[in-house]
């Protein structure tokens, strides 16, 4: 048996220690690990080299991936020109299956979040054997209770609410700290709540200018004269868009957001009349090591990933339920995004401390 391990789209913390998990399972069990370089792109272009033992070794705590990654490499829709341009996307997935062939790679286990999961079920539609990994900071994929590399985020974004504390408090101000986290607000919810923010604007609660200022006017009465906002990239008002930075072509999610904190902190300084200095976390939450629980939910994955390829069970990714590795189909693990929902346990932990989620028509 050779098996192939390649790891997609955004690096995350967490990503070695898959590959070193499921490197040393492969390992164990006799059989050959091939690592394919740069996500997809690996597999369409043939760049590739083998794993040993020497190879993974010492790189559980390791934040980004030996591997390398790209978040534009979709063999179905292939834009990246190789050695010579591609001006249109090409399906270039016959291609890539023809170098895992020509390597003797008999199934493939592809790391990623939902673009790299989308195109490893693609693959394994196709007839390839193929499992997959959930990685990704947002923790947005609803097949698994937990995602690696969310953990290692949220504990940046928690380190960083705690750490503008002492201005905000020293200076009177409102400190507006921006995490990632596309278009589901988990990171914010929970650095939130973990550092204690007064406001938490999510996507998934649309805010209203008037009810975040009158947040911040209420705390003052009450003799605080300062306030912590977490907002979430993907963050956007009642009647409005969510904030784009730059269109990212090629990417299986063609834009990217960022910004909305400095609408934030004009609509307070502007409503409220504080003033307000803002914080963008950005790539800063993707690196440096990963958490402990992230390195043991890493690791846990890949050797789960090499238990699912040894059973035959292709098409399923590994996932979490209830603190214990199981398995689900790729097609459950595609099929919907996991967004804050109305009801859920942290929006109504947040809301019964006294949380604002700029929204008044949210109340506990
Ligand atoms: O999906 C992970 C993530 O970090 C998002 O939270 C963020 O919106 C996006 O990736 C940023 O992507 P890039 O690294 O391409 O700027």
């Amino acid at each position: 048996m050779k098996i192939g391990i390649l790891t997609g789209g955004g690096d995350c913390p967490g990503l070695n220690a898959v590959v070193r998990g499921a490197t040393k399972a492969a390992l164990r069990k006799g059989w050959e690990v091939i690592g394919f370089k740069d996500g997809f792109k690996g597999a369409v272009e043939g760049l590739s080299r083998p794993l040993t033992d020497r190879d993974v070794s010492g790189i559980i705590i390791r934040g980004g991936t030996i591997l390398g990654t790209s978040n534009a490499a979709n063999p179905f829709a292939y834009t990246i020109p190789p050695l010579g341009s591609v001006e249109k996307p090409k399906d270039l997935s016959g291609q890539a299956v023809k170098n895992l062939k020509k390597l003797g790679v008999n199934a493939l286990v592809a790391i990623g979040g939902d673009g790299t999961l989308n195109i490893a079920y693609k693959f394994h539609k196709k007839g390839f054997p193929v499992v997959g990994v959930p990685k990704t900071i947002d923790n947005d994929l609803s097949a698994t209770d937990v995602t690696f590399g969310f953990d290692s985020a949220l504990t940046v974004a928690t380190e960083a609410v705690d750490r503008v504390h002492t201005t905000a408090e020293s200076h009177h101000r409102v400190m507006v700290v921006e995490t990632m986290g596309r278009y589901a607000g988990w990171i914010a919810l929970r650095a939130g709540i973990a550092g204690g923010g007064d406001i938490i604007l999510i996507p998934e609660i649309p805010y209203r200018a008037q009810d975040i200022a009158r947040a911040v006017a209420d705390r003052r009465k009450r003799g605080k004269n300062f306030s912590i906002v977490v907002v979430a990239e993907g963050a956007r008002p009642e009647k409005g868009e969510m904030t784009v930075t730059k269109p990212a072509p090629g990417s299986t999610d063609p834009i990217r957001l960022g910004g909305v904190s400095y609408k934030i902190a004009d609509l307070i300084e502007k409503q409220a009349g504080v003033e307000c200095r803002v914080v963008v976390l950005g790539h800063v939450q993707r690196g440096g090591e990963p958490t402990p629980f992230d390195r043991w939910l890493a690791t846990g994955f890949g050797v789960k990933a090499a238990e699912l390829i040894e059973k035959k069970q292709f098409g399923r990714m590994a996932a979490l339920k209830y603190y214990s590795c199981r398995s689900v189909t790729l097609a459950a693990a595609v099929s919907e995004l996991r967004r804050v929902g109305k009801g859920c346990q942290e929006l109504r932990t947040a809301l019964g401390v006294g949380t604002s989620f700029g929204n008044s028509k949210i109340i506990s």
